[in-house]
């Protein structure tokens, strides 16, 4: 298949950040900004692939040639993904989606009391999209079988990134897991990057060694989309 190696081959991207709406005027988000998940639909696409894009507030506009779905909130999103990955052969999970939502929308602005209180807001739990997809295909087989998660982490004294990136690997069950260090200074709406592509140790051909790439979101992405290539 040439240059084209992707060609014949459908993929789903996720990418961005989802906005978990608290009141007409509030959200709980994060600080993706799209750029990661859209340099790695954009190399897919120049891989050959079909490209199924599922947006959540991007920072620039989507790439060229792709399938655009927009989605706002984790449940969108999930919704949007489950239609998506029909009948795809591979799935990217780059969108930071919010883990938690506030229990009750508000339909008119939350107001300030003259107490000087603050109002407690209590959160509930997002469906996790890339853990449920991965359970759902066990008893489907037209669910994608190469599913590729992201992790961003920030390490501690206790565990590196690597480490953490190890255990979310095991727990998420998908067959690779790129993990990039985000922080103040690093990962989210940046140019660049740096990642770790962990893979599955039951992984078709055996145990794999980390993959170590740094550089541009496109250097990222192009390597991904060798990976995808190889196993596809
Ligand atoms: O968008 P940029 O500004 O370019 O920044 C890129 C990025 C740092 C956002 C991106 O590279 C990245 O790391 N994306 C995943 C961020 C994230 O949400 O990581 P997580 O550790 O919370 O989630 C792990 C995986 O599970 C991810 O594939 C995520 O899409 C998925 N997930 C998470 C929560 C949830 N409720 N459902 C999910 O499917």
């Amino acid at each position: 298949r040439g240059d084209k190696p992707l060609a014949g081959r459908t993929i789903v991207v996720t990418a961005g950040g989802t906005r978990e709406p608290l009141d007409p005027v509030r959200y709980l988000g994060n600080r993706s900004s799209g750029k990661q998940g859209s340099a790695v639909a954009r190399a897919l696409v120049d891989a050959g692939a079909r490209v199924r894009f599922v947006a959540a507030h991007l920072s620039q506009p989507a790439p060229e040639g792709v399938e655009l779905t927009e989605a706002s909130t984790a449940v969108e999103l999930q919704a949007a993904v489950r239609e998506a990955a029909r009948g795809a052969d591979g799935l990217v999970m780059a969108a930071a989606v919010a883990d938690f939502r506030p229990a009750a929308y508000n339909g008119s602005k939350i107001k300030k009391t003259d107490d000087g209180g603050a109002p407690a807001i209590e959160l509930v739990r997002n469906p996790d999209i890339l853990a449920d997809l991965v359970a759902e295909r066990r008893d489907r087989a037209d669910l994608p079988g190469l599913i590729v998660g992201f992790a961003a982490e920030t390490g501690d004294e206790t565990s590196s990134v690597e480490e953490y990136g190890r255990a979310k690997l095991a727990r998420k069950g998908c067959e690779v897991l790129v993990v990039n260090e985000v922080g103040e200074d690093k990962g989210f709406g940046r140019d660049e990057n740096a990642a770790t592509l962990l893979f599955r140790d039951d992984a078709p051909g055996g145990p794999r060694e980390p993959e170590h790439v740094a550089g541009s979101k496109d250097d990222v992405a192009r390597k991904i989309a060798d990976v995808m290539a190889g196993a596809l």
